[in-house]
């Protein structure tokens, strides 16, 4: 089963963001996951497409968007021109979520949805056989730090019992309060993606961190 490390570099030091991506480089993370927020759809405001396309120009890992916006499908053109490589959405901002899947697809981007922990699981299940990822936010999507939610476990079975019955080859990816103590049994419960912000950024050796987080 894949096991993939994406640290979320909101918790990265936005004066040295170059010297993080060389850290994500030289790691063993395969992705760095991107918070964008507007102020809409959460409270908290992050960054947008000039911040990303300084990373791109440094980071040599893909670029795992997580769009934590309203009106998503105006932007999806942009965040692809600005490096993305996965775009995920969140399921809550849109009216006809086949019609944004198939938008990302057209932009030749992998493509996922996301709920927070307060929508069933079962709204996934149009869509778990037409995307590359599926990503269930462990936290209120928002802000870095806060504490992994227990009931996620639950739904993170239930969500991999449905991708195996539809046969989909999608990736589930958890997103919040995920560290080095709960990593392996996340990826025992069947998730294969696991963001991670401050675990790794506010880690004494990030690296060292994310391997570890690999092998637990
Ligand atoms: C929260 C973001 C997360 C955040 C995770 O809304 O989607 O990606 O950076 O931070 P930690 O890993 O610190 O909970
Ligand atoms: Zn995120």
């Amino acid at each position: 089963m894949t096991r993939i490390i994406s640290p979320s570099l909101l918790s990265a030091d936005f004066g040295n963001l170059k010297a993080d991506c060389e850290m994500i480089n030289s790691s063993e993370a395969e992705w760095l996951h991107i918070d964008v927020m507007d102020g809409s759809f959460v409270p908290n405001i992050s960054f947008g497409f000039p911040v990303m396309e300084a990373l791109k120009m440094h980071c040599t890992k893909p670029l795992d968007v997580h769009l934590m916006i309203v009106h998503p499908e105006k932007y999806i053109k942009r965040f692809a021109e600005a490096g993305a490589g996965i775009i995920t959405f969140h399921y809550e901002t849109v009216d006809n979520p086949l019609e944004v899947i198939e938008m990302i697809k057209a932009e030749g981007v992998k493509v996922g949805i996301t709920i927070n922990p307060d929508v069933p699981v079962s709204v996934l299940e149009p869509f778990v056989d037409k995307v590359d990822l599926v990503l269930l936010m462990t936290v209120f999507a928002g802000y870095g730090g806060q504490k992994f939610i227990e009931e996620s476990y639950s739904r993170i079975a239930e969500l991999r019992k449905m991708i195996d019955q539809k046969n989909a080859h999608c990736v589930i990816e958890v997103d919040g309060g995920v560290n080095i103590n709960n990593a392996r049994k996340l990826f025992d419960t069947g998730v294969n993606v696991l963001v991670a912000g401050s675990a790794v950024f506010k880690a004494e050796n990030p690296t060292k961190m994310i391997h570890d987080m690999l092998n637990t």
